[in-house]
């Protein structure tokens, strides 16, 4: 595969939608990221300026909507283990009228596959009227955040053409990534050398490839527990429910599941007033911290009679895991998880005979508050 470099190279081919199209470019798109971002010696490449910037803040402020804030949840993970930085996740629109209370030296970063999405740039316009440094990290050069920002970073995912984003999010974490390997570097944090991106994204593609090949297994698994339920969960623990949040909106926007996705030690405390006889319940399970314990909230739907879905990291697998991963960098894990949700969610749409592409009443990007 290779990624399109224009919208005009990026017809469909063989492929019937363009969502299984982008879940499938995901791999090339690690390797673009890595061939954009390191120089030959394999050192990371970001601006100097930028990195000095971001270390002199004392938090960093995370802005988007929709799957754009679903990949900050993770960037948060990234940027407080491997940096230290403090970091705040925000949804645009809540934080336009309603702001926080900001830490002295506030950095703002907006992710946004467009760079056109008009709540974040209502925030980025109070944070220019405030003065507060910033960072757009987008998939379209010369977007309206990308020209309203003091710094871009951009995906190099090649044009999202399906409303359901898919290889913007793996990209806007490999970036995330990415960027607080440099900030490591820069800071002399032992951190740094122990967390050698490049190679890892080197794992993750082909990690990507093996969830990407697994398809036809993905596709029956949607046929035998999607097919017809009006509902579903996705759970998991830690960085698991950064991505479980991520499948269900997923799910929901392509095939019309209402689906939730739950912090699984949640699930006790309401959601499993829920489960049913046939519920389908989805579980990821990669982080190892968490592992045993969401392994045991999968019991306890299970006894009350849910179908489930196990998705785990190769080295948690236990027999009757239906997807089993390759493993990868434990804060990388979320790259290679949402593949099959994906999968899920698409093979489900198109199962019930829907516009994978266009689902109703969703625009790919939303310019109106
Ligand atoms: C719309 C799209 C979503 C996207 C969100 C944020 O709702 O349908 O897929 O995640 O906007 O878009 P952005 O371009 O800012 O990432």
């Amino acid at each position: 595969f290779h990624v399109d470099e224009d919208a005009s190279a990026s017809d469909k081919g063989a492929y019937e939608f363009y969502m299984l199209k982008e879940i499938d470019e995901q791999p090339a798109v690690m390797h673009k990221l890595q061939a954009e971002y390191f120089d030959e010696a394999g050192n990371v490449q970001i601006d100097e300026k930028l990195l000095a910037e971001m270390t002199a803040a004392d938090r960093l402020y995370i802005v988007a909507a929709g799957t754009s804030y679903h990949a900050g949840l993770v960037g948060k993970e990234l940027f407080e283990k491997i940096t230290r930085i403090p970091t705040e996740v925000h949804v645009a629109s809540e934080f336009a009228y309603n702001p926080p209370l900001l830490a002295p030296k506030p950095f703002f970063i907006f992710l946004t596959q467009s760079g056109e999405t008009a709540d974040s740039r209502e925030v980025l316009k109070q944070v220019n009227k405030w003065g507060y440094p910033s960072l757009t990290i987008t998939n379209v050069p010369n977007s309206t955040l990308s020209r309203e920002a003091s710094h871009t970073l951009l995906l190099y995912a090649g044009p999202e053409i399906a409303v359901a984003s898919t290889k913007a999010y793996t990209a806007q974490i490999a970036v995330e990534a990415i960027l607080t390997k440099a900030l490591a570097e820069y800071q002399e944090l032992e951190t740094a050398a122990s967390f050698d991106v490049k190679s890892e994204l080197t794992k993750v593609a082909n990690a990507m490839q093996t969830a990407v090949d697994q398809k036809h297994q993905v596709e029956k698994l949607a046929a035998d527990y999607l097919a017809t339920t009006r509902n579903a969960f996705y759970i998991g623990r830690a960085i698991d429910y950064d991505v479980a949040i991520e499948a269900a909106l997923k799910l929901k926007e392509v095939s019309y599941v209402q689906t939730e996705g739950f912090a699984s030690g949640e699930l006790k405390h309401g959601t499993i007033a829920l489960i049913e006889e046939g519920t389908p319940v989805i579980a990821i399970i990669t982080n190892k911290a968490t592992a045993a314990h969401t392994r045991s909230n999968v019991q306890e739907v299970i006894a009350r009679g849910a179908n489930v879905i196990t998705i785990v990291a190769g080295e948690l697998a236990q027999p009757g895991d239906q997807i089993v991963l390759e493993d990868v960098h434990p804060l990388l894990t979320p790259l290679v998880s949402i593949v099959p949700a994906q999968l899920l969610a698409y093979y489900t749409s198109k199962n019930r005979g829907y516009d994978v592409d266009k689902p109703r009443n969703l625009a790919k990007s939303v310019t109106v508050e």
